[in-house]
């Protein structure tokens, strides 16, 4: 009896969540978005889709190139900016702009999308500048941002979506990338709970791994060999030769087995926060965030470490 109780309970869960879920604004065509990097990848597909949708979209670009050809991929509704979210000035100039093209209305939503991954690697082969270089535009980026255009959001009681990552679940690889992730999560989740007396609401998106200039095998590869490359002699030969070869020979084979060419993935889960009556807390994007990242990162930690170490190659003076 008490088991058809908890079933009917769960059913009824369920039912009233997938109700909400589906629950969309009726208009978008008096509200503006504002992306950061859209240059390529998640960002550039999202300002374009939202502009087929009506949205009025404001796309922040690192590059004239990339705004240029954003611009003439779009609608003239559309509107681009450059925008570094390293730089106070350029994010100071970039809040100007946008107070000036939504007026009255506010912002009805910031998508805190530009990130950088390189260097990742082993935490041995770091130095502290690579941490600051990839921390300044994945966290205090997001960070600036967020708190500079936190006026014209509560305006429009409007919704931040954060792009994070799995790898802000599971910190599966040494350098910033993992880091700067997980520091998303948090600030995401205090956001959250400091606006929402505002009326502004905060979404957190986990994509799985997927073929952007992120993920690019090359760049990953050239960046590794530069760590290698300035490796003091004693740590290079701690590790030897053969350690850098089956390092990258392994980040190759896994990246060739989980990323998705099939980006809108990731920007059904943005459109969602935006067009949503309740826009989730948390969207994971990609099979592998599904399956493997995220019920991995609530595994005990020990159990992790031994599949991360039967898969990673061993240093040369391994001594365990
Ligand atoms: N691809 C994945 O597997 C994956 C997985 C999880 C999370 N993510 C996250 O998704 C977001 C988008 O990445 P993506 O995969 O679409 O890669 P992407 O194509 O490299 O997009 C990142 C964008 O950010 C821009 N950018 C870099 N530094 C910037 C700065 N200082 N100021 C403003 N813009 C800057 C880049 O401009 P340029 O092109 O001109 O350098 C680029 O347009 C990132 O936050 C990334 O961490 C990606």
């Amino acid at each position: 009896m008490w088991l058809y109780v908890l079933l009917l309970c769960c059913f009824l869960w369920v039912a009233v969540w997938y109700f909400r879920d589906q629950q969309m604004l009726r208009s978008f065509k008096d509200k503006y978005v504002f992306i950061t990097g859209c240059d390529t990848g998640f960002g550039n597909l999202l300002a374009k889709r939202l502009d087929k949708k009506g949205f009025r979209v404001l796309a922040g670009c690192l590059t004239l190139k990339g705004a240029d050809s954003l611009q003439r991929a779009a609608s003239p509704n559309l509107r681009t900016t450059l925008m570094d979210v390293t730089d106070s000035e350029s994010i100071c100039k970039a809040v100007e702009w946008v107070r000036t093209e939504v007026g009255e209305k506010g912002l009805f939503g910031l998508v805190n999308n530009a990130g950088v991954a390189n260097p990742i690697g082993p935490t041995e082969w770091m130095h502290i500048e690579d941490y600051r270089q990839v921390m300044a535009v994945n966290t205090f980026g997001v960070i600036e941002v967020s708190l500079a255009f936190l006026p014209l959001l509560k305006q429009a009681r409007g919704r931040v979506v954060n792009i994070s990552s799995v790898l802000g679940r599971l910190s599966a690889n040494g350098g910033g990338y993992c880091i700067s992730k997980y520091t998303i999560e948090a600030f995401s989740d205090s956001l959250r709970r400091d606006v929402h007396h505002f009326g502004v609401k905060v979404s957190i998106v986990e994509p799985g791994f997927f073929k952007t200039a992120v993920t690019n095998l090359e760049s990953l590869e050239a960046s590794l060999r530069q760590l290698w490359d300035r490796l003091s002699p004693e740590t290079r030969q701690s590790y030897g030769e053969d350690f850098f070869r089956n390092y990258v020979k392994v980040q190759n084979f896994i990246m060739n087995l989980v990323c998705d060419p099939d980006l809108s993935k990731v920007t059904n889960c943005m459109e969602h926060a935006l067009q949503a009556k309740h826009p989730r807390t948390r969207y994971s994007a990609g099979w592998d965030a599904k399956l493997l990242w995220l019920p991995a990162s609530y595994l005990p930690a020990f159990i992790v470490d031994v599949v991360l170490a039967a898969i990673l190659p061993k240093p040369a003076h391994c001594v365990r």
